[in-house]
């Protein structure tokens, strides 16, 4: 994920923009780029590769005490040095840095190059600099003011101009941090770059600017409104700052799903319409595509399912779905007018790359769902419809789950269009609803120690069984997987039907079952399925929506009920409860959270 700091004051701005750009590496990266005020103009170095990079390309370091640097993790335009930032405007006389999205980057673009400005690299970010020479008339802070309700979508903002002995500071939806030091002030995405120069900091909240000088900082609001300055104390040793102050980084990519749905929204959902440009080229097949072929491995398979549910149900597909390693090596009856979809978190996986090269060679086109852009998926897809999760570094899945479930409910809507069978009424109601998920996932993050609480109950066990029917059955195989990756507690789904031809017989007072009762069309059977392992004397733990609290909350030991939306987005809204529930498992047996025994987190070899 993206980086930024920046620095200001007396000491030499080069060596601590690095240094603490280096901090910021766990978080992955493709390229860096440093931007440095100094008397011959703004100084900017920028590179593809590591930090190591771009410090033997640069021969001799101007002398500055003010400047921002970037770590990038590509999202528009592919990693390369032009795209690495900082950014510049047409003079070279006011830099950028950003993390986000700027969603409307295109129209604005558009209008920038009418007047003349002249681009210099693909991505959202450098119509900022641009928008901002635009506007300016000796005062960067005022030209701020003056674009910020242009832009739209998510961004973390640091700017510089040659003229002014300031760093200026933006925050909507990207986390963005001001240290403060004495004579000197930082500017991070993350608390953990700044640690080793300051305790104190203020953490910046959505929708405010700061004006960051040596020997102060002033914040407003977007209209120009004065906001005091909220200061706090941390005291997080160097391990706990890598992990955002959680004790792992499963947890902390647990929580941050909310903005990561967010992130892969935004920019793809405009009037109440879906728009996948990345799709346009095969705009044609698929018009005429009648069949999907899904495959994947693992939590990215489980996402799959979910898709192939949708694209059933909503755009009247036939789907195939395999998981990769399988798939590979199955007898394929190929149909016209087919395309393949395959989804992966890290776009190396090789059985999922294979995969999607037979695919290719037996003349069927493929899509790719992918977190890494540059990846080999991603290359090699004929189109790729990027996940915003930024890295993901504990092994065990949990916020590409549920971006790829993200993705995969806005391409499903969209080849229903494609179809005609979802009309502007349908589409905008379920759009909304998809809108209103994140918001709904943090309710259920928020409620963390509830399942902490139940996890204290269940981590002795040996078995835990998931069931559900449909769609709550492909979440309970996730909930499943992660719960036995992590706890390694012997866990298995089943589809609730299926318990009575042979799983019952595993049922006892030991083995508690997590029952899954958000399709409320079907619930009443998987009601009875319950009954049955209650009678077995097997606790049950019901996951349910909230609108269906009176009627379940006594049915199992345990309940937890997530915010009312569509049936068709449970998957969404209660993914969070089962990662949450496998990980305080695993965190009560002290297994190793964040690297399972034997697992890895890239599967590159079959
Ligand atoms: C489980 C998990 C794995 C991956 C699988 C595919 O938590 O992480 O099952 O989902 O190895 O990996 P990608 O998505 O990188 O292709």
């Amino acid at each position: 994920m993206c980086g930024i700091v920046g620095y200001v004051g007396p000491k030499d701005a080069y060596d601590i923009l690095i240094e603490s750009l280096k901090k910021l590496e766990y978080r992955g990266y493709d390229s860096s780029g440093v931007a440095l005020k100094t008397n011959d103009g703004i100084f900017i170095a920028k590179k593809k590769g590591r930090i190591s990079e771009l410090e033997s390309d640069i021969m001799d370091v101007p002398t500055s005490h003010l400047g921002i640097a970037h770590t990038r993790w590509a999202t528009h335009g592919a990693p390369k040095d032009e795209n690495a930032h900082p950014h510049t405007d047409c003079t070279g006389t006011i830099a950028v840095v950003h993390n986000g999205i700027i969603e409307n980057y295109r129209e604005l673009k558009a209008s920038l190059a009418q007047k003349g400005h002249k681009f210099t690299s693909e991505t959202d970010t450098e119509v900022v600099a641009h928008l901002l020479e635009e506007y300016y008339q000796g005062d960067i802070l005022s030209a701020l003011f003056k674009i910020l309700p242009l832009l739209k979508g998510a961004f973390a903002l640091g700017i510089i101009s040659l003229k002014e002995e300031r760093i200026l500071a933006v925050r909507q939806d990207s986390p963005l941090v001001i240290g403060l030091g004495s004579g000197e002030n930082f500017l991070a995405s993350d608390i953990p770059a700044l640690l080793s120069h300051t305790k104190e900091f203020v953490i910046m909240e959505n929708g405010q600017v700061a004006d960051i000088r040596a020997d102060h900082v002033d914040m407003y609001d977007f209209d120009g409104d004065d906001i005091p300055l909220k200061i706090t104390h941390v005291d997080w040793d160097e391990a706990q700052a890598e992990k955002g102050g959680y004790d792992h980084f499963m947890i902390k990519e647990i929580m941050e799903q909310d903005q990561a749905i967010k992130n892969t929204l935004l920019g793809r959902v405009i009037d109440n319409h879906v728009i996948l440009e990345e799709l346009t080229p095969l705009q044609e097949k698929l018009q005429k595509t009648e069949r999907i072929y899904i495959t994947a491995c693992g939590t990215a398979y489980h996402a799959g399912m979910v898709g192939a549910y949708l694209l059933r149900h909503m755009a009247g597909l036939d789907v195939e779905i395999e998981v990769a390693s399988e798939f590979r090596y199955a007898k394929h009856h190929w149909h016209d007018n087919s395309i393949g979809l395959v989804i992966s978190q890290s776009g190396e996986t090789a059985d999922t790359l294979q995969a999607l090269r037979l695919m290719q060679a037996d003349g069927i086109p493929v899509i790719s769902v992918v977190n890494v852009l540059g990846s080999s998926v991603y290359r090699e897809a004929d189109a790729s419809l990027l996940t915003q999760a930024g890295p993901e570094i504990a092994v065990a899945s949990t916020k590409a789950y549920s971006t790829q479930l993200a993705v995969l409910y806005l391409f499903a809507i969209y080849m229903a269009r494609l179809k005609g069978l979802l009309d502007n009424e349908a589409e905008k109601h379920i759009l909304q609803e998809l809108w209103n998920v994140p918001e709904k996932v943090r309710v259920v993050l928020n409620q963390a120690h509830t399942i902490r609480e139940i996890a204290q109950d269940t981590y002795k066990t040996n078995d835990i069984f998931f069931i559900g029917r449909q769609l709550d059955y492909m979440l309970a195989l996730e909930g499943s997987l992660k719960l036995k990756e992590i706890s390694y507690i012997h866990s298995e789904a089943f589809p609730a039907g299926e318990l009575k031809h042979g799983p019952l017989a595993l049922v006892t007072s030991d083995t508690p079952t997590i029952a899954i009762l958000m399709q409320e069309d079907i619930m009443e059977k998987t009601i009875s399925n319950v009954s049955e392992v209650k009678a077995r004397q097997g606790d049950v733990f019901v996951l349910a929506f909230e609108r269906n609290k009176k009627a379940l909350h006594d049915i199992g030991r345990w309940a937890f009920f997530v915010p009312d939306t569509l049936p068709l987005l449970g998957p969404l809204v209660g993914i969070p409860v089962l990662q949450l529930f496998a990980y305080y498992n695993a965190v009560l047996r002290g297994t190793d959270v964040d690297k399972p025994r034997n697992l890895a987190k890239s599967v590159t070899v079959e």
